[in-house]
């Protein structure tokens, strides 16, 4: 089946409301710290991957300029080869994907670097997963090797079951938003909304699915601007309204809101995760913000020198994480020696060198005879950061750990000054024994 009669198939006749006002932030997925308690590869037959490989190109101006001539009417910019064909939908069967030990090794002139090294994942029909971890850790590696931009030195991908480790990119049906967003910038919004349809000959309503894909963006009456007259926001949602446009079952987003400030990135996170719900896309998201993946992802993915440390829901990997790289990944965490009064008197016994405690599992008292297993320390200092207040608590043996609570659990429960005696509480079972070499974030290499 050619990748235009797959998208037609996949079309569902659903019409679906505008996206992004958004919707009530869900508590438990912010990154509070309070809440974080806070077969041989078949042969593959490369050809240019219209939407993709051309948003991937440097010179993406040049490849438009080839294409048409930019529309020039504010509310037209219609593509000029629109035509009646299937009615516009953007209901889709998001694929269920299964990244089986993938391999990728890149030939440098140091030899073999191991960017990927044994990476298996399952991804749910219409779930989000955001790809975390440090830079350099192979996030943009994995992603491209899904989208089929880089061949596997090993490993295979499944979409529903099937084999689609040599499939050519366009055959995949995915869409894809870079951090940069790559829209062809002397082409109006509706024709690099367009562009992948129109490539693919996909026979579909180009003027109703402009519209529609505007709607759902909540870009209504910009379909006949050019990319420079829009703003960050605007651009990521035309990028993401591109994607969409070939009814892609899965949707690949690398850091896509990472040129945007917190706050245009807050809302359109929330517009973003409401539309590839209300479309049903497998999505995947690149991201390095924590709170973002938290915000959005139904899972999270911990990547580190190639490999997966963990995946999980978000409440999984918080509270349970396996390994001392994702205690200290994600959320805040103290170190301490060993050997000092808090992990002994606590009873925690580790043969590593050091151990991580979370501040959101610290609990403080202020009555030694309430809790005489606890390690006593003195409130060093104190400090106002609005609507949280930090302590810097120091033990008897001077160890620092710091400790931050909300303003209103600060005002209703702790209250404590400067050179105020405390009792600490730690739970063994929320504290990890680490050795520097086990949280080390450097690249895997050669
Ligand atoms: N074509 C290539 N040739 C050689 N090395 C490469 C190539 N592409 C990527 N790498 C290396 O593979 C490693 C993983 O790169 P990748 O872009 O996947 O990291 P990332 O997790 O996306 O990082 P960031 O968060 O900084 O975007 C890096 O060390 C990178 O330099
Ligand atoms: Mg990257």
């Amino acid at each position: 089946m050619s990748a235009a009669a797959r998208c037609s198939s996949l079309h569902a006749g659903v019409r679906l409301p505008s996206a992004f006002p958004g919707r009530a932030v869900d508590p438990q997925h912010h990154g509070q710290q309070q809440l974080l308690p806070a077969q041989r590869p078949q042969p593959r037959h490369r050809r240019a991957a219209p939407l993709v490989a051309a948003a991937e190109a440097a010179s993406l101006e040049e490849q438009q300029q080839q294409q048409q001539q930019p529309g020039s009417s504010e509310n037209g910019g219609q593509p000029s080869t629109s035509g009646r064909g299937a009615a516009p939908a953007l209901k889709v069967r998001g694929a269920k994907v299964v990244v089986q030990d993938m391999v990728k090794h890149f030939e440098t002139r140091r030899g073999l670097f191991k960017a990927v090294n044994g990476a298996s994942v399952d991804m749910e029909p219409g779930t989000i997963t955001a790809l975390l971890g440090p830079s350099g850790s192979g996030k943009t590696t994995l992603l491209r090797l899904i989208a089929g931009l880089e061949e596997p030195t090993a490993g295979r991908v499944f979409f529903d079951g099937e084999d689609i480790t040599g499939r050519s990119v366009p055959d995949r049906d995915l869409g894809f938003v870079f951090q940069g967003y790559a829209l062809f910038k002397h082409m109006t919004v509706a024709d690099n909304i367009t562009f992948g349809p129109r490539m693919r000959k996909m026979g579909l309503d180009l003027e109703a699915k402009v519209e529609e894909l505007l709607q759902l963006t909540e870009l209504e009456g910009l379909g006949g601007r050019y990319p420079p007259q829009l703003s960050g926001g605007q651009k990521q949602r035309v990028a993401v309204a591109r994607a969409l446009a070939c009814n892609p079952r899965l949707l690949l987003l690398d850091e896509p809101f990472g040129a945007l400030d917190p706050v245009v990135r807050k809302s359109l996170r929330h517009g973003l995760r409401d539309i590839v719900r209300r479309v049903g896309v497998t999505t995947i998201i690149v991201t390095h913000d924590q709170e973002e993946a938290w915000d959005i992802a139904d899972h999270v993915v911990i990547f580190n020198k190639g490999a997966i440390e963990q995946h999980g829901t978000p409440e999984e990997v918080a509270k349970e994480p396996m390994s001392p790289f994702v205690m200290n990944f994600v959320g805040d965490v103290s170190h301490v020696p060993a050997s000092c009064q808090l992990v002994r008197k606590m009873g925690f016994h580790t043969d590593k060198p050091f151990v991580m405690v979370r501040p959101s599992d610290i609990r403080l008292r202020t009555n030694f005879e309430e809790c005489q297993s606890c390690a006593p320390a003195t409130v060093h200092d104190k400090a106002n950061l609005g609507k949280s207040v930090r302590y810097y608590l120091r033990f008897d043996d001077d160890v620092d750990v710091d400790l931050t609570v909300s303003r209103k659990v600060d005002e209703e429960v702790y209250d404590l000054g400067v050179g105020q005696r405390v009792f600490v509480q730690v739970p063994p079972a929320k504290m990890m024994g680490f050795d520097y070499s086990d949280i080390d974030a450097t690249s895997a290499g050669i």
